[in-house]
């Protein structure tokens, strides 16, 4: 098992109040080795929450988690995150930003190098690495953003909306993309999401999410072989399912079925 998060809970104090909020209640996850899982709920209900805590930069109240078998308290390379902000440092160009992070871990120059382009490569930005973040478009931003998680080798790569400031047909490219990377490389992964197609169309398992206070409501399976076919019956299928759980009701879908 490569992934274990153990009974998380995290609450914060609300500026309002002096009142505790509850984002996390009691949370447990196990998440294979090289697995693609989407956490999925509707806003407020603890995703960022939960994967900041798995990366590290946030502490659990209770609970904790593990890595194969050894337990994480602080970030490290072995989890690289991908914020919907792109985080990248304007004054620098790809390749700088790309190698800021194994040039921090004092890496050989010309290891790094080949690491770099290696890594432009792979997310199809050669031609690039002498641009600036404002010369690129969102979704160029966000491969840069993927590649220099790349580059650190990470076990573990966290997805927080990646895609969610880019428009569908840019999205639906990089979903594309992100499928034909982790098929190659296979790290495991964290998807942050509340589009219910996006994680169907991605992940081996969604986690359903609800609020007040953030919980696991099920998990579930998408056996879909992939590349996934967005029009199909077994799509529809499944998107039904997850919107049930959120208590949406598809009308036609009944109709079809009686
Ligand atoms: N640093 C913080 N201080 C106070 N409250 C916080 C803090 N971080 C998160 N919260 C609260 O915890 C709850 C969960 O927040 P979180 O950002 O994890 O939600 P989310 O599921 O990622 O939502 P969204 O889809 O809008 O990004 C929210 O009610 C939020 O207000
Ligand atoms: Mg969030």
């Amino acid at each position: 098992m490569a992934l274990s998060i153990k009974d998380i809970s995290k609450s914060f104090t609300s500026n309002q109040s002096s009142e505790r909020f509850l984002s996390l209640d009691n949370v447990s996850l196990e998440i294979k080795d090289q697995e693609f899982v989407s956490l999925l709920g509707p806003s407020g209900c603890g995703k960022s929450t939960l994967l900041k805590i798995i990366s590290g930069l946030l502490k659990p109240d209770t609970g904790g988690v593990w890595l194969d078998g050894e337990k994480l308290v602080r970030p490290g390379r072995s989890r690289g995150m991908v914020f919907q902000e792109y985080a990248l440092f304007p004054w620098m160009t790809v390749e700088k930003n790309i190698s800021v992070g194994l040039e921090l871990v004092h890496t050989d120059k010309k290891e790094m190098g080949e690491k770099v382009r290696w890594a432009i490569d792979l997310v199809g930005l050669t031609g690039f690495e002498k641009s600036y973040p404002h010369q690129l478009s969102g979704g160029m931003k966000q491969r840069v953003a993927i590649a220099r998680v790349l580059v650190m080798d990470s076990k573990v790569l966290l997805m927080d909306e990646p895609f969610g400031a880019l428009d569908a047909f840019t999205r639906m490219n990089l979903q594309d993309d992100l499928i034909e990377l982790w098929q190659k490389h296979r790290f495991t992964t964290v998807f942050v999401t509340h589009d219910v197609e996006e994680a169907i169309y991605l992940s081996d398992r969604i986690v359903v999410m609800t609020s007040s206070p953030g919980k696991i409501k099920t998990i579930v399976d998408v056996k879909m072989s992939r590349p996934r076919i967005r029009t199909s019956d077994e799509f529809s299928m499944i998107r039904n399912h997850v919107l049930e759980q959120y208590g949406y009701v598809d009308q036609r879908s009944i109709e079809y079925s009686i």
